[in-house]
């Protein structure tokens, strides 16, 4: 962005579909412009771009807002089986058809569950770390934080051990056919990662509908199959079509938290000192991390009718038919609700970050996702006195995810 611009001709200027690289390394300076000077911005394509708090949280809450993606995918998919993938996933349905279905997911998510999964977390927390420890020196995204989500999300859909290492691979074909601009050759390369994670996913469904008792500790497939609620189960396709999901939503915005937790730490030593002090402070610490640096930076709805945003005073009226960027990385760093929002503080209470969004759609996997980061930080740090950053970190550079490719330590 042109740095001799106000700031206030920079919020005006700023343009969702053509940012640079300094937006991608750190965009929380353009988010407070955007904040403070245009916090309902129009992008020059026609979309908004909302940055507050409160108008975030009214996006998510409001039923006069669309996740619904049918017209919106059918140029860029067609019929093929992106289009029936991501048309089928749960986030980007409505209500009611959304409520039936997620009332049908909840099963793989119930208190029972995540006892179960709490001690696997555990295991392979403990492996990780044995393997890291041996190594002495490391990259956190990829040794440790990426490891762990694909291992319990494997285990919830009985992933058999030869299949799991394609799995990252998959949901990056799936999820980047998403991004603003893809090559066909991308496309046709999600097309097929559908198709092959999806015929996977059928023989493991098939064979788990013959022995349903013979599942292992974690494994959610049972009750996704056979879950009923008012006598309707889920569709072979939504079946499928939701467990792709599950990957998609679980695994690298939970390596991201991992991530981005430690390098978090590693950026305010004193942070760190305080939590090998105060191990206690490891949930407090994780829901700031998961403000400080959301893994999921910015979401999206549909208006369905008018609807205005906009502080008191300067209300702007959002004609219905209009697509909605909501920012979550700037609403968590709002100064209206957040003391300091810029710094980072593990003890920080109250903190209703909203990095798993909120309302209808509020994330499914939000006490697995905090499970995950709290045992996988806690016990790093407590593994690893001797923790040092061993060069430099590099952030994936995706503006709707914020996530680290690269973080090299030694411990
Ligand atoms: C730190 C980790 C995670 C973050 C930050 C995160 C973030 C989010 C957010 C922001 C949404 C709402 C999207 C919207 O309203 O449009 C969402 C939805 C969802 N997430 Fe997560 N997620 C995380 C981990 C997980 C995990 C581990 C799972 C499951 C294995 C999961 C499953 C889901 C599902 C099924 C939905 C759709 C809910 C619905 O549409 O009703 N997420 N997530």
């Amino acid at each position: 962005m042109n740095s001799q611009l106000s700031d206030y001709e920079k919020a005006k200027a700023f343009d969702i579909q053509s940012i640079d690289q300094g937006f991608l390394d750190d965009p929380f300076p353009t988010y407070q412009i955007l904040r403070e000077h245009d916090p309902v911005h129009i992008n020059p394509d026609g979309t908004y771009f909302l940055t507050r708090y409160d108008d975030v949280v009214k996006a998510f809450k409001s039923p006069n807002m669309s996740s619904d993606k049918t017209q919106d995918f059918k140029p860029r998919f067609g019929d093929g089986p992106l289009y029936v993938h991501h048309t089928t996933s749960l986030v980007f349905n409505d209500d009611p058809y959304h409520s039936i279905v997620r009332k049908l997911m909840s099963e793989a998510f119930t208190p029972k569950k995540m006892n179960e999964l709490d001690s696997v977390i555990d295991g392979i927390v403990d492996k990780l770390l044995d393997n890291v420890e041996a190594k002495g020196e490391f990259d956190v995204v990829q040794d440790y934080g990426l490891a762990l989500p694909t291992e319990i999300i494997a285990d919830m859909l009985g992933i058999p051990e030869e299949h799991r290492n394609k799995m990252h691979h998959y949901s990056t074909l799936i999820l980047g056919a998403l991004d603003p601009i893809v090559s066909p050759e991308k496309i046709d390369e999600g097309h097929k990662a559908v198709e092959e994670f999806g015929g996977l996913l059928e023989d493991l469904i098939a064979k788990r509908r013959l022995t349903p008792y013979g599942a292992e500790m974690g494994e959610v497939l049972v009750s996704l199959i056979f879950g009923e609620v008012d006598g309707r189960k889920l569709t072979p396709v939504e079946l499928v079509q939701n467990c792709i999901f599950l990957l998609n939503a679980g695994h690298e915005t939970t390596a991201s938290l991992v991530s981005n937790g430690i390098g978090t730490l590693l950026d305010f030593p004193d942070q760190l000192e305080l939590l090998r002090n105060e191990p206690g402070l490891i949930k407090t610490a994780t829901e700031e991390f998961l403000r400080f640096q959301s893994p999921l930076q910015i979401g999206n709805r549909k208006v369905i009718e008018d609807t205005e945003f906009g502080p008191e005073g300067e209300k702007i009226l959002i004609p219905g038919g209009s697509f909605l960027h909501t920012c979550l990385g700037a609403a968590n760093r709002d100064p209206e609700i957040f003391n300091n929002p810029e710094k980072v503080d593990i003890s920080r209470r109250p903190n209703p970050q909203i990095a798993f969004g909120i309302g209808k759609h509020i994330c499914m996997g939000n006490t697995l996702g905090r499970m995950e980061g709290q045992k996988a930080i806690g016990k790093f740090v407590d593994r690893f006195p001797n923790l040092k950053l061993n060069g430099e970190k590099k952030f994936h550079g995706r503006a709707r995810f914020r996530g680290l490719s690269f973080l090299p330590v030694s411990v």
